[in-house]
């Protein structure tokens, strides 16, 4: 085929394609949604769509009583404010606890979800760890060793991003937590062989540094990042909390 048969080809292939989307896409929008007519792209190309979206737009945003949309400025107001609105539809107890996360209180419901639609899981705004790095300093998290796998999964696995009513919204107790996916260190054997067969403990007692707290697997790794191998807080692994060994 000549150069410009191939061109000519491209040219209307383009245009046909293109003219198709169009037309398929404004006659979905024209006779479900007269919103999306102007708004196309509140949902287009996205993998995770919110289901509140089906029942229409107007389950959460109204037109202000005499003024037209959108020829006013502040025509579109929100049926109820946040977070309201979601727990017209989402149970409120779930976002109660003795432990709440501060935009959770706020009602910022926004910051992590978009109220429409999103690529990410959950309707989030962004993947995990990013997103929480919005509030909190990455520099904590990102030291010479990351614990890269348990911070991708820093709300799956470890802790609730809501509320609930244990410290740090664990999930679960932190050595049950550790043992998920470090079968291997399930008991004290993996800290040192001491004499007389002794087991180092790794709960039941207080944590030397934090003695109002019981030792866990974080009293000797950080869950996060470390500036020391094997995320150990300190370069003398047993100093820490020992003056002889
Ligand atoms: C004729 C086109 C058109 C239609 C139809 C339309 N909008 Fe809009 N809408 C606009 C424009 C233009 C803006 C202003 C965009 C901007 O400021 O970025 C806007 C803004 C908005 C805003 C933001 C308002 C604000 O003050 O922040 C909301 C919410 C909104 N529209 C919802 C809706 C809903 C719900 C419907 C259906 C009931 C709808 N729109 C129908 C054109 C339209
Ligand atoms: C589940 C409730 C809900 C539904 C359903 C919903 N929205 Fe929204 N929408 C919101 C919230 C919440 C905001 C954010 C307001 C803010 O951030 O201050 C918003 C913001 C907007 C905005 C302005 C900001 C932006 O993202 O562009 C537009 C435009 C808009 N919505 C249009 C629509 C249209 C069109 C539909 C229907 C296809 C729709 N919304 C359905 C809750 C909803
Ligand atoms: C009109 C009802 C309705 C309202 C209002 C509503 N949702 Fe939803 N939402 C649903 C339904 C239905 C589902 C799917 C079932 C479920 O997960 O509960 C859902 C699912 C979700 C999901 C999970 C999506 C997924 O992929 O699993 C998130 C996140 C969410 N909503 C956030 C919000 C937020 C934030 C608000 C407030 C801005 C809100 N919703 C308001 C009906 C609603
Ligand atoms: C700090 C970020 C953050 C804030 C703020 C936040 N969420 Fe979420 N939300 C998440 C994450 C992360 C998930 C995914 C949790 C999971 O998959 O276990 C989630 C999941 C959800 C789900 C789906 C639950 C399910 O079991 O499928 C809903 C619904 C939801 N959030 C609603 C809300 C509402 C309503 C608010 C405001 C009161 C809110 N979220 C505030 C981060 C947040
Ligand atoms: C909008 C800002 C914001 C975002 C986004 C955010 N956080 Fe937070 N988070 C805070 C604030 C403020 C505090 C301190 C007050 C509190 O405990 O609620 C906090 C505290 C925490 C705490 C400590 C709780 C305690 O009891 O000491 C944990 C754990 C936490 N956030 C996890 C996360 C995770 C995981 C994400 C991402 C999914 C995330 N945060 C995203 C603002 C945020
Ligand atoms: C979701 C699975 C998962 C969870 C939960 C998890 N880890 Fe890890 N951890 C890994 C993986 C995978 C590696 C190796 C790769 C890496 O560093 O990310 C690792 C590496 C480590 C290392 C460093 C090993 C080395 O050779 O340097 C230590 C120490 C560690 N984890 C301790 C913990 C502790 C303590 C907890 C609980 C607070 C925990 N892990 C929870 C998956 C997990
Ligand atoms: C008293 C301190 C202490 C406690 C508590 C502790 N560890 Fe360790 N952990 C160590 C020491 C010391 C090593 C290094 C052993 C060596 O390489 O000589 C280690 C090594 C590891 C490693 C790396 C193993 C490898 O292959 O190099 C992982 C993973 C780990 N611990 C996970 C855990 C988990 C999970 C818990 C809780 C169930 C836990 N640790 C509790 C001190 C501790
Ligand atoms: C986070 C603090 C911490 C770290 C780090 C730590 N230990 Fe311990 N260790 C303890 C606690 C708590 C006990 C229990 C004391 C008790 O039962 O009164 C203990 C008990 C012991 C005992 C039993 C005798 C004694 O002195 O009480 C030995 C031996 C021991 N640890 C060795 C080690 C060695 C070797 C390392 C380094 C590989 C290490 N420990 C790291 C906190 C720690």
């Amino acid at each position: 085929m000549p150069i410009r048969s191939i061109i000519k080809f491209l040219f209307i292939a383009t245009f046909v394609l293109t003219a198709f989307d169009f037309l398929s896409f404004h006659s979905f929008a024209a006779s479900e949604n007269r919103c999306l007519v102007c708004h196309m792209n509140i949902e287009k190309n996205k993998k995770n769509i919110h289901p509140a979206l089906k029942k229409g737009c107007e389950t959460c945003h109204v037109t202000e009583k005499d003024l037209e949309h959108p020829k006013h400025n502040k025509s579109m107001k929100l049926l109820y404010d946040l977070p309201e609105l979601c727990y017209k539809c989402h149970k409120e107890a779930n976002f109660k606890g003795k432990r709440r996360h501060s935009p959770v209180v706020k009602g910022q419901c926004n910051i992590c979800h978009n109220s429409h639609s999103s690529d990410s899981v959950k309707l989030l705004v962004s993947d995990a760890p990013e997103l929480c790095y919005k509030c909190h300093d990455k520099k904590k998290f990102e030291r010479k060793y990351v614990h890269t796998v348990a911070l991708h999964n820093c709300f799956r696995r470890c802790h609730n991003p809501h509320a609930n009513d244990n410290p740090f919204r664990l999930l679960m107790p932190v050595n049950e937590i550790c043992v998920t996916c470090h079968r291997n260190q399930e008991t004290g054997n993996h800290i040192a062989t001491l004499p007389g067969g002794y087991i180092h403990p790794m709960s039941g007692v207080s944590d030397p540094k934090k003695p109002s707290k019981e030792m866990t697997c974080a009293s000797c790794h950080n869950p996060h990042s470390s500036s020391f191998a094997k995320l150990f807080y300190s370069k003398g692994k047993c100093k820490r909390c020992h003056k002889y060994y």
